[in-house]
């Protein structure tokens, strides 16, 4: 590998996290991602005649709050990640693979403001008019209060939004567009965080809400929106399998409210649908009545998901054992396989461990332990569990099971689906449309689910999971 000799009035600043150092390092000290670090020139600050600051101190109070000003995209799922909409000069930032449908969500939420009465700009550096004009017919973004420009010399887009006063901008992408007073190319960090720190200002100065598109590639080859992470006040993060047609779109960064909300769509040939019955979707390819498939509901924000959990066990071909997740947490995969081991007595330590979440979904959330601890039990022993339970629990390294958040409200959603019996820890109380089988321990759990030492199940003998619970 070849280095540069480092002039000193130079510096290297880091493409995914935009860190910078004085000198060229391997590995990034603030991320630690390797071969990451770039070399730009420093921008000068502008200090000498300052005109004075325009701000007076004022008591807390008597500050607007923000937030109250918020306007609703229309599209219900992105609203639902913004906790509401578009706070009046905020900058939001929308990153995401090439081809995931950042472009697509944009045009449609431009469209869905338009058509309730704001006037919105839509700055193409990526796409012709012509290209986005022939999406747009699809995606119902035909509204005459949605303006394009194709333009990429950030100056002019300036002018535009001067000329035009829009009530909402977008800028599609951020890595297109350049500031000929800067140097790099576009896409380079300069440019990526100088046009960005120009576009925030402009979105304060004039109370505009302003939506960034970003690329971000799995490489950070570009200039990873990571460097722009700090700048914005927003930072969405659209992703999902490209074979699938889900897509997921959640805050990785929201000054204005939770980060913890989920918004899911699926793309279809008229652009991105809103998911209205995620749980619906997710058990909808179910097959019933195999041994390694047990329901569970997780929490993704303030809603309730019912998801499958799938494990199939094997013999491992040679050691080490393969230990293969999708959709799941590998660490609490490994977690639940040494208790079900050392506490439950399943002998699970040397066999080959498959487990995943049906769906294209993350699922992140520990109250998914219980599935994921009778799936792989089930699927080692090749008994099924009925296709009407769901089981929801944590579980601790002492075999116990602790109650996941908001179980009652997992189990409700269970309940309208018409799921039957829920496997869950003793604390949690009654819920209406439900039965719950209350376990203390792993091995409770075990034996209820027909996959304890003295096998049978509670499912088809009630009185056995009644007699658990005294
Ligand atoms: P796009 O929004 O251009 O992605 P990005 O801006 O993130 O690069 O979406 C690209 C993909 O979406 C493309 O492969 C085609 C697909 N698509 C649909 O399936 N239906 C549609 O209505 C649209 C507009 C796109
Ligand atoms: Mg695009």
């Amino acid at each position: 590998m070849t280095r540069t000799r480092v002039r000193s009035k130079f510096v290297f600043a880091c493409t995914e996290c935009g860190a910078q150092a004085a000198r060229w390092l391997g590995r990034c000290p603030e991320c630690g991602e390797w071969n990451t670090l770039v070399e730009e020139a420093p921008t000068t600050a502008v200090t000498a005649a300052l005109p004075p600051s325009a701000e007076r101190p004022v008591p807390l109070a008597a500050v607007d709050p923000v937030g109250a000003e918020s306007r609703a995209t229309g599209v219900e799922e992105l609203d639902r990640v913004l906790g509401g909409g578009l706070v009046a000069g905020s900058v939001t930032l929308l990153g995401g693979e090439p081809g995931i449908g950042k472009s697509t969500l944009l045009l449609q939420a431009l469209g869905r403001m338009a058509e309730a009465g704001a006037r919105t700009l839509l700055v193409t550096a990526e796409e012709s008019r012509e290209q986005v004009r022939l999406r747009a017919g699809r995606l119902g973004a035909l509204h005459p209060n949605v303006l394009v420009v194709a333009e990429t010399l950030l100056p002019h887009v300036f002018a535009h939004v001067a000329d035009v006063e829009p009530d909402v901008l977008a800028i599609d992408s951020i890595q297109t567009v350049l500031d000929p007073e800067l140097p790099g190319t576009p896409g380079s960090v300069t440019q990526v965080r100088e046009c960005a720190h120009r576009l925030v200002r402009l979105a304060k100065e004039r109370a505009i809400p302003t939506i960034l598109v970003g690329h971000v590639t799995k490489d950070g080859s570009l200039a990873g929106p990571r460097a722009l992470e700090h700048i914005v006040d927003t930072v969405l993060a659209f992703d999902g399998d490209r074979h699938h047609a889900l897509r997921m779109l959640h805050a990785l960064k929201h000054r204005f409210g939770s980060t913890h909300e989920l918004g899911l769509f699926e793309m279809e040939d008229e652009g991105l649908a809103d998911v209205a019955d995620p749980s619906t979707l997710f058990l909808a390819d179910r097959r019933t009545g195999l041994a390694g498939s047990v329901v569970t509901a997780v929490l993704e924000g303030a809603r309730p998901l019912l998801v499958e959990v799938q494990a199939l066990v094997s013999c491992a071909q040679a050691p080490p054992p393969r230990r293969s997740v999708q959709g799941l947490d590998a660490k609490r995969l490994d977690l639940v396989l040494a208790v079900l081991q050392v506490r439950g007595g399943v002998p699970v330590g040397g066999a080959d461990v498959y487990a995943s979440v049906a769906g294209g979904i993350r699922v992140l959330d520990a109250g998914a332990d219980l599935a994921v601890a009778l799936a792989v039990a089930g699927a080692r022993a090749g008994v099924p569990i009925p296709a009407d339970v769901v089981a929801v629990g944590e579980v601790g390294l002492g075999g116990e099971i602790r109650q996941a958040p908001q179980t009652p409200r997992r189990l409700a959603e269970a309940a309208r689906l018409g799921f039957r019996w829920a496997v869950v820890p003793t604390s949690v109380p009654e819920v209406s449309g439900i039965d719950l089988v209350r376990v203390a321990t792993l091995t409770e759990a075990l034996q209820v689910a027909g996959l304890g030492a003295d096998g049978g199940s509670a499912f088809t003998r009630p009185g056995r999971a009644l007699s658990l619970l005294s």
